[in-house]
């Protein structure tokens, strides 16, 4: 991954918030070397030989004018500009957008893709997936406190709050890769709260979809099978889905269907491999403390871990 800004867009409504950025700071740094020049000026010249003060004038000049009118007119100006740019990208919808919902938890992401066009359903934890080169429309939500994602390659903070849902538009020009983050603090994990866009082109995007949207399974193995017994056992299932191999969970945490496809674990606190599973489900408060999933070190051993961990990684 590249490091991202807010000035290097890689997308329309991104490119609208880099182009008003620069224009402030243009505009702000005229003003202030204006400013600058002005005070020189009254520091420096030297008043002529029997020049009187005209106090009304020099109030109506610098204190009026100057003083109110000058800010008044360019903070206008700047705020009109600023407006009308942030409403220049407004693409209509097509019928065939994919429906995307992004639910954030307490520290997490809920991400859910639907294509009723074609009955699929698919939800995935701390990924969101689009198809390059066209307008997407994401749903926020939020299942506890006020949260708010940012992609500050792609577009601007949007609340995630409470019993509303609000759109967030943007565009990836070119398939890539990019990261999202929250931008409202949530409490003590605020700052492991990743999530990674990956843009697709179009065709592989229907390719990616279609793949998820298969239930759940296993290569019969024997670790994996065994690991598979161990999160019946352990009552994994209670929290979290595995579409077509299990009921649906009572509480809701991320859906493991095809989680060793993913690129993180933890919401972005490592990268996903057989090691990193082991570990985050013997101890996630190492690296998340905090974080709601139980502890399961002291239950297992470090046999079972790997068990574990070989049959989620093998949810491809
Ligand atoms: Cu969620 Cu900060």
């Amino acid at each position: 991954m590249t490091i991202e800004s807010v000035l290097r867009p890689a997308g329309p409504a991104a490119a609208a918030g880099a182009e008003t950025g620069w224009v402030l700071i243009v505009g702000s740094a005229l003003v202030l070397m204006l400013v600058g020049a002005l005070l020189a000026w009254a520091l420096l010249r030297r008043r002529a030989a029997g020049e009187q003060h005209d106090e009304r004038r020099l109030v109506r000049r610098w204190v009026i004018g100057g003083g109110l009118a000058f800010p008044a007119l360019t903070m206008l100006a700047l705020f009109a500009y600023a407006t009308a740019r942030e409403r220049a990208w407004n693409p209509l919808r097509t019928a065939d957008e994919p429906v995307i919902t992004v639910t954030a938890h307490l520290w997490w992401w809920q991400v859910q893709h639907r294509d009723p066009a074609r009955g699929i359903d698919v939800t995935l934890a701390n990924e969101l997936h689009i198809p390059a080169g066209r307008p997407v429309t994401i749903g926020l939500a939020s299942a506890d406190v006020i949260h708010a994602l940012w992609l500050p390659s792609l577009a601007g903070k949007v609340d995630a709050i409470p019993g509303r849902v609000l759109q967030l538009r943007l565009q990836a020009d070119r398939p890539g890769r990019w990261q999202g983050r929250c931008a409202e603090f949530c409490g003590e994990q605020h700052a492991r709260m990743g999530l990674v866009l990956v843009a697709h082109a179009p065709d592989d995007y229907a390719r990616w979809l279609a793949a998820q949207a298969r239930p759940a399974a296993v290569a019969d193995e024997t670790l994996a099978q065994q690991g598979w017994r161990l999160f019946m056992q352990q009552r994994c299932n209670s929290c979290h889905a595995l579409r077509g191999l299990t009921e649906s969970p009572s509480i809701t945490a991320p859906d493991l269907t095809h989680v060793g496809s993913r690129l993180t674990i933890g919401a972005g606190a490592r990268p996903l491999d057989r090691a990193a599973l082991a570990a985050w489900i013997a101890d996630p408060q190492q690296w998340k403390p905090g974080v709601r999933m139980p502890s399961y070190g002291d239950r297992l051993s470090a046999g079972e871990l790997d068990a574990l961990a070989a049959f989620l990684e093998r949810l491809q």
